[in-house]
C-alpha cells in the first residue's frame, strides 16, 4: 500500500489517552532531525469552523446534536483538510496524522449507528501507506492525566470502541502494545516507518 504521490501519509490511531499525541511528536522530531520534509496534522482539527462545532460538542455535555450530524461533521472535518494534504503528499512531504477515518467509524458505530454507513462518508479520502494503533488497556488510559474531561472518556465507551477498532483491523495494521514505556512504543513506531520510508525512497 504505496501511494502514487512521492509524499507519505502515517496516521496513528488509538483510544483515548493511549499515547498519540506523544508518540506523534516524537516522529515528528525524528523524522525532521533525519532532515526529512515532515508534518503533523490532527483531527478533529479543532481551528477549522466546523472544528470548533466538534470541539463544543466534545467539551459540552449539554450540547445536542445527533448521532448522525456529529458522525458527518467529523467527516467533513477530514474533507476539508484534503486539498492541503494532497499537496503536501505531492510535495513529498511525510504527513503524521493523529486520528483520520478509523476513529470516525469507530466512535460512531460505538453509539450504535450502522458499521457501514459510518464508513461511507471517508470513501475517497487519501489513503494511509502505514497506519499504527496504539492499544492500551481501559485501565492504563484511566489512570493517564486528564482522562475523563470530553464525551468518550469513560470505560464504558472506550472499550465498545476497541471492539470497533478489531473489527476495523486490516492485516497490514502496526498494533502495539501501547502499556510498554513511551521509549519502547516509540523504537516500534520508529523502525515501521523507516521502512515505510525505505520502500517509497526505492519507487521513487
Ligand atoms: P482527540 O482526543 O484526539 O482530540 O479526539 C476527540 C474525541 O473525538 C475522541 O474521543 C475521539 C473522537 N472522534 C470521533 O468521535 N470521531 C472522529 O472522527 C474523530 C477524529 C475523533
Ligand atoms: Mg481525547
Amino acid at each position: 500500500m504505496v501511494s502514487h504521490y512521492p509524499g507519505r501519509l502515517i496516521v496513528i490511531e488509538g483510544l483515548d489517552r493511549a499515547g498519540k499525541s506523544t508518540q506523534c511528536s516524537r516522529l515528528f522530531r525524528t523524522l525532521e532531525q533525519n532532515g526529512r520534509n515532515v508534518e503533523m496534522i490532527k483531527f478533529p482539527d479543532r481551528g477549522t469552523p466546523m472544528g470548533q462545532i466538534i470541539d463544543k460538542y466534545l467539551t459540552d455535555n449539554t450540547m445536542n446534536l445527533s448521532d448522525q450530524a456529529i458522525h458527518l461533521l467529523f467527516s467533513a472535518n477530514r474533507w476539508e483538510q484534503v486539498p492541503h494534504i494532497i499537496d503536501k503528499l505531492k510535495k513529498g512531504t511525510v504527513l503524521i496524522v493523529d486520528r483520520y477515518m478509523y476513529s470516525g467509524i469507530a466512535f460512531s458505530a460505538a453509539k450504535g449507528l450502522d458499521f457501514n454507513w459510518c464508513k461511507s462518508p471517508d470513501v475517497g479520502l487519501p489513503e494511509p501507506d502505514l497506519v499504527i494503533f496504539l492499544d492500551v488497556s481501559i485501565e492504563t488510559a484511566s489512570k493517564r492525566g486528564g482522562y475523563g474531561e470530553e464525551r468518550y472518556e469513560n470505560a464504558e465507551i472506550q472499550s465498545r470502541v476497541r471492539s470497533q477498532f478489531l473489527k476495523l483491523k486490516e492485516s497490514n495494521w502496526l498494533w502495539i502494545d501501547a502499556n510498554k514505556s513511551l521509549d519502547e512504543v516509540e523504537a516500534e513506531v520508529n523502525n515501521e516507518v523507516q521502512k515505510v520510508l525505505n520502500n517509497s525512497t526505492q519507487n521513487r
